[in-house]
C-alpha cells in the first residue's frame, strides 16, 4: 500500500490502494497473438512488445539480450511511428491514463465550476447552469466522434453507430443535475467516464468496429431537487414520466412546463412521449456512480458492482395552525405548527429507528426481519416555515420526508403508519395536517448477467493496474441506499451498475472526493466492459 493520506471529511485515515503495476521482471520472448483476457481480445505483436520492453525498462539490473536489443529497437520503431493506433500516446500500455484519469478529472473539475450557486455548486433541472453545462457536455461528446442532439427533456444524447450495428443499443449514464451545495463527482462522474471510454475507444479505431450502438446520455435531472419529483430526464426516457407532471410546480409556483417552454421546449403530452424510447431498441443500460457511502473504502477496494437499489418515498407534509403574535397569544390557546412537526420529525426517527417497536408484519415471528429492515432509513431534509420571523407563531409549517429500504413493503408500511401518526398527532395538537406523495420508486434489482460482466471487467482492469488485486478479495457486491438513473431505465430494460469509492463516504456535500486514480479505474472497467461487450474482434 502507498502512505495514506487524511479524510478532510471525517478525520479518518485514507489509504489508498495498491500503485500501478510493475510489469513482471523476467519476460520471456513475448508470445505472439496471445490471448488476453483484458483489455482488447486479442495480444497482438506490438503489444506484446510493448510488455517485453517495459518490463525491460522497469528492470535496469537485467542485462538485455542481442534479440531482445533488436527486438526492443524495431518495437520502438513502430511505436514511434504508429503512436496512435498503438494508442500509445495516450499512456502508452494500454491503460490510456491520459484520457481516462487525466483529462477525466480536468473534466470534472470543469463541470463542477458550472453553478448557478456563487461559492457552491447547484445545478438543477434546465437552470441557466445546467444550459451552459448542457454546451460543454455536447462538446466532449463531440471530441469522443460522437453524434449528439438534446431532447425535449433536456437530456444530452451522444451516440456512435457503426454500419454493422444490431439495432438494441448499450446505454451508458448518469445525471447532469445536482443538489444544492454539491460535491462535484455525484453524476458527472458516470457522465465523463463514459465520454472518455468512447473517447478510447474512437482514438483507437474500436468505435468503427462496434457490434451495436452505444449511445452516453447526460440526464437532466435525477435529484429531484427543484420539482420534489425525481428522474425527469430517465423517467421520459423510460417512457414511465406521466403527462402531468408538466404541471407540477416548484417553491415559486413555476411549474415543469414553463421551465421546458421557458427553454424552448414544446412541453406538451407529444413532446414528452418523442423522448421514450422502445424497448426493442435498448439492449442494456450501464451506470457509473459515486458509491456515496463508506463500503469501498472500508474495504480499501476501488470499485465495486451494484446488487439493487433502495425503493424511495418522499412525501411533503403541510401543517397549518394559527398565525399570531409571539408575545400576546398564551401558550395554551396556541396552535402551533412548529411544535406539530418537530414532534413529527422525531415521530418519523423512532419510526425508522426502532421499527421492530411499532410496526407487525412478518407472520412467524410478528415482527419484520432484519433482513427486511436492512437499508431503512428516513429524512427530513427540508423544513419551510411562513412568515418565517421570530416574533412570528407560524401559520405554516411544510417539510419533505424521504423514506428509503431495500424491502418494498417495509417502505410502504413506513408511509402508511407514519401518515395515521401525522393524523393523529395534528388532531391531539388541534392543527390541520395533510400528507402528500411525491414520488415513489420500487426497490430495483440489477440484472445478474450485466452484474457479472461488470465485475469481470472490473477485476480484469484492476489486475491490469494493480500489482495484485486489493487484498485478493472478490469484487465487492453492494446494495445502494441512494437512489439512481438505472431505477428509471430498469423500467425500460436491464441495468448494471459499478460503484466507485469517495472519501469517507461523504456525498450531498462539497466534500465529496474520489481520489484520482479511482477515477481513472472506473474508466478503464467501464471501458473493458464495453470492449467486451460491444466491440468486434478484429
Ligand atoms: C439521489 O442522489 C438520491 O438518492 O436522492
Ligand atoms: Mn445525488
Ligand atoms: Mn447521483
Amino acid at each position: 500500500m502507498s502512505g495514506g493520506h487524511r479524510c478532510k471529511a471525517s478525520g479518518m485515515t485514507h489509504v489508498e490502494w495498491p500503485a500501478i503495476k510493475q510489469r513482471p521482471c523476467a519476460p520471456a520472448t513475448p508470445p505472439v497473438g496471445r490471448e488476453e483476457p483484458e483489455l482488447g481480445h486479442t495480444h497482438t505483436r506490438a503489444q506484446s512488445g510493448r510488455q517485453a520492453a517495459m518490463a525491460l525498462l522497469s528492470c535496469p539490473r537485467r542485462h538485455p539480450s542481442i534479440s531482445h536489443l533488436i527486438f526492443f529497437s524495431v518495437y520502438l520503431l513502430f511505436a514511434t511511428i504508429l503512436p496512435i493506433l498503438d494508442g500509445l500516446a495516450l499512456g502508452g500500455d494500454g491503460l490510456y491514463r491520459e484520457i481516462l484519469r487525466d483529462e477525466t478529472v480536468l473534466r470534472l473539475k470543469e463541470l463542477g465550476k458550472i453553478s448557478d450557486g456563487e461559492g457552491y455548486l447547484e445545478r438543477t433541472f434546465l437552470s441557466p447552469a445546467s444550459i451552459r453545462a448542457t454546451d460543454v457536455i455536447i462538446s466532449w461528446m463531440k471530441d469522443a466522434g460522437l453524434t449528439t442532439w438534446v431532447d425535449q427533456m433536456g437530456n444530452i444524447h451522444g451516440r456512435f453507430e457503426s454500419a454493422n450495428s444490431t439495432k438494441d443499443a448499450l446505454l451508458i449514464g448518469s445525471h447532469m443535475d445536482t443538489v444544492i451545495d454539491a460535491g462535484m463527482y455525484d453524476g458527472s462522474l458516470g457522465i465523463i467516464c463514459a465520454i472518455s471510454a468512447l473517447k478510447v475507444l474512437k482514438v483507437t479505431g474500436k468505435l468503427q468496429r462496434l457490434t451495436r450502438p452505444v449511445e452516453v446520455i447526460a440526464f437532466s435531472d435525477e435529484e429531484g431537487v427543484r420539482f420534489q419529483t425525481t428522474f425527469l430526464g430517465s423517467a421520459a426516457v423510460a417512457g414511465t414520466l406521466p403527462e402531468s407532471i408538466l404541471q407540477v410546480s416548484d417553491k415559486s409556483g413555476t411549474t415543469v412546463q414553463d421551465v421546458l417552454k421557458l427553454n424552448s421546449f414544446e412541453a406538451t403530452s407529444a413532446s414528452l412521449g418523442q423522448v421514450k424510447y422502445s424497448p426493442e431498441s435498448v439492449g442494456s443500460y450501464v451506470e457509473v456512480h459515486i458509491e456515496q457511502g463508506p463500503v469501498l473504502e472500508a474495504l480499501h477496494y476501488p470499485l465495486g458492482v451494484v446488487k439493487g437499489i433502495a425503493g424511495q418515498t418522499r412525501l411533503k407534509v403541510i401543517v397549518d395552525g394559527s398565525q399570531g403574535h409571539a408575545g400576546t397569544v398564551p401558550m395554551k390557546l396556541r396552535r402551533d405548527p412548529m411544535v406539530a412537526a418537530a414532534e413529527l420529525v422525531l415521530t418519523l426517527e423512532r419510526l425508522c429507528k426502532e421499527p421492530n417497536k411499532f410496526l407487525t408484519y412478518d407472520e412467524e415471528c410478528g415482527c419484520f426481519t432484519e433482513e427486511s429492515l436492512a437499508g431503512l432509513v428516513c429524512t427530513v431534509g427540508e423544513l419551510l416555515t411562513w412568515p418565517s420571523a421570530s416574533n412570528v407563531i407560524p401559520g405554516q409549517v411544510n417539510f419533505t420526508v424521504d423514506i428509503r429500504a431495500m424491502d418494498d413493503k417495509v417502505r410502504e408500511t413506513i408511509v402508511t403508519s407514519f401518515s395515521r401518526l401525522v393524523l393523529q398527532k395534528c388532531d391531539d395538537r388541534l392543527v390541520d395536517c395533510a400528507v402528500e406523495h411525491k414520488h415513489a420508486a420500487a426497490a430495483t434489482p440489477c440484472d445478474a448477467e450485466l452484474t457479472a460482466k461488470l465485475e469481470r471487467a472490473t477485476r480484469s482492469t484492476l489486475s491490469m493496474m494493480t500489482a495484485a488485486a486489493p487484498g485478493g478479495m472478490p469484487v465487492p457486491v453492494l446494495m445502494s441506499g441512494a437512489g439512481h438513473d438505472a431505477m428509471a431505465m430498469a423500467r425500460l430494460t436491464k441495468v448494471g451498475m459499478l460503484f466507485v469509492r469517495c472519501r469517507g463516504g461523504v456525498s450531498h456535500s462539497p466534500e465529496e472526493s474520489v481520489i484520482d486514480d479511482d477515477v481513472w479505474a472506473a474508466g478503464l472497467a467501464l471501458l473493458n466492459f464495453v470492449d467486451h461487450n460491444a466491440v468486434a474482434e478484429s
